[in-house]
């Protein structure tokens, strides 16, 4: 029970060389970090009135910091886990070396209980990401661990303000109490909805913003359910970047279709008039829902989306199609369902879910096979074929990835970590296999991912 596998021994050498021991304050200051993230236990109003306890949060003092940091240079995080239970963090959408990916067992040790990490990674590509917990996961971003991180472009694109919207929903009932975190039978379907929807852990905030300014809005979505098209009104709204790459034209910012894990950057140009207000919309069928507003405040700067440097597109190496080579992947339900085995972090307690008919068996030392072997600097077609009434957000850690088309509808040629599959859907997408380790691959509606909708793709020489 207690021998250690390979993968174990291998993960033991490589955390301790990045792990430091907490209170080595001569060490630390010799060598601080660009940014401390404190995993705690957090009380904070969500609802007017009323403190919500047994939240969580990556600061002692308050909601998740948005991390900044720049393309192309060293970033230093150490991570602290003060919960009492383990934790890990990972940084969604950042195509990084393996071993600083925060995947549990597949790339580190959880960070247990008490423990520190010092994360370190150098990021290639600018635009808006995220960082959540991959341990514990529902529960953790359940109760607040979802953070924006943002990578700067090297040249500022000439924005008056930049805002991120870090856009998610609370599990909360009547008296402003976390409710269970999920129905077994919702997690077996399209998942468990939260009950009340926050930007910046607010329920519709108001941001003052510069009259007749140009804005950037960060939609990001890192709620743990919600599929949602969002929409923004009021001044004139263009998305300029999905998923932290930048589009070959302006889209409209009127129905933007994001799920969980997904963002897109808005240019606004605010109305020139003071007191004028623009509204972030979440589209519902009974009447949309007014997430945000920016009001305009000043005389105005006179700006127009025209004045703004288009966003330099990432260096994603695109995929040779024509020697890729195909594999396939099914998406359906768990064939036969056993429980997943235990795991410090956590487990649901079902399997509902499968890729290519194998269910996930839970976050486990392993040694784990992976669902698919990709030779490193080779490019591939990766055939989704999703067998289920259910959509699915398929993300993909360490590398990036082309959408190529669809049985249902027609793609734009975009670059992505995670792409929304629709009930019964078949997607292609493409890849260059550039960046080598075993790298997740999951349904980003967490219920999903913890119930079998998860594994690995392994990426070697
Ligand atoms: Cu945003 Cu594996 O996750
Ligand atoms: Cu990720
Ligand atoms: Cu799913």
């Amino acid at each position: 029970m207690l021998g250690l596998s390979r993968r174990e021994l291998l993960l033991g050498s490589a955390a301790t060389g990045a792990a430091f021991a907490t209170g080595g304050l001569a060490a630390r200051a010799a060598n601080s970090p660009d940014h401390t993230l404190t995993i705690s236990p957090y009380e904070h109003s969500l609802l007017p009135g009323i403190v919500t306890r047994d939240m969580m949060s990556f600061a002692p003092d308050g909601p998740p910091p948005v991390l900044r940091m720049r393309r192309g240079e060293t970033t230093v995080i150490d991570v602290q886990n003060t919960l009492n239970e383990a934790s890990v963090v990972h940084w969604h959408g950042l195509r990084i070396a393996n071993a600083m990916d925060g995947v549990p067992y597949l790339t580190q040790h959880p960070i247990e209980a008490g423990q520190s990490f010092r994360y370190a990674f150098t990021p290639p590509d600018a635009g808006t990401f995220w960082y959540h917990p991959h341990c514990n996961t529902l529960e953790q971003m359940g109760r607040g661990l979802t953070g924006v991180l943002i990578v700067e472009e090297d040249e500022d694109p000439g924005f008056d303000m930049d805002i991120p919207l870090n856009i998610r929903d609370f599990r909360l009932g009547g008296d402003g109490q976390f409710i269970e975190m999920f129905k077994a039978r919702n997690a077996a379907r399209g998942g468990t909805y939260g009950t009340v929807s926050t930007v910046n852990w607010q329920i519709d905030p108001v941001y003052e913003v510069p009259a007749g300014g140009l804005v950037r809005l960060r939609l990001a979505v890192t709620d743990v359910t919600r599929v949602g098209t969002f929409g923004v009104e009021g001044g004139v709204a263009q998305v300029i970047a999905l998923d932290s790459n930048p589009l070959p034209g302006p889209m409209s910012a009127e129905n933007i279709l994001l799920s969980p894990g997904q963002r897109a950057d808005v240019a606004l140009k605010v109305p020139d008039e003071e007191g004028q207000d623009v509204t972030l919309f979440l589209r519902r069928p009974n009447g949309d829902k007014a997430l945000a507003r920016f009001r305009a405040t000043g005389t105005s700067a006179n700006r127009q989306l025209a004045d703004l440097k288009a966003l330099p597109s990432n260096p994603v190496p695109r995929p040779d199609l024509a020697n890729a080579e195909v594999i396939d992947f099914v998406f359906g339900w768990s064939p036969e369902g056993d429980a997943p085995q235990a795991s410090i972090c956590g487990s649901l307690g079902y399997t509902f879910w499968s890729i290519n008919r194998e269910a996930w068996p839970g976050d486990v030392p392993g040694p784990l096979d992976p669902l698919a072997r990709m030779k490193l600097g080779k490019s591939y077609v990766l055939r989704l074929r999703n067998e289920s009434p259910n959509a699915h957000p398929i993300h993909l850690h360490g590398v990036s990835f082309q959408l190529l088309r669809s049985n249902k509808r027609k793609l734009p040629p975009l670059v992505t970590d995670t792409a929304l599959l629709l009930e019964e859907e078949t997607m292609e997408i493409a890849l260059v296999a550039d960046n080598p380790g075993d790298w997740a691959f999951h349904c980003h509606v967490i219920e999903h991912q913890k119930t079998g909708l998860a594994g690995f793709l392994r990426i070697e020489d």
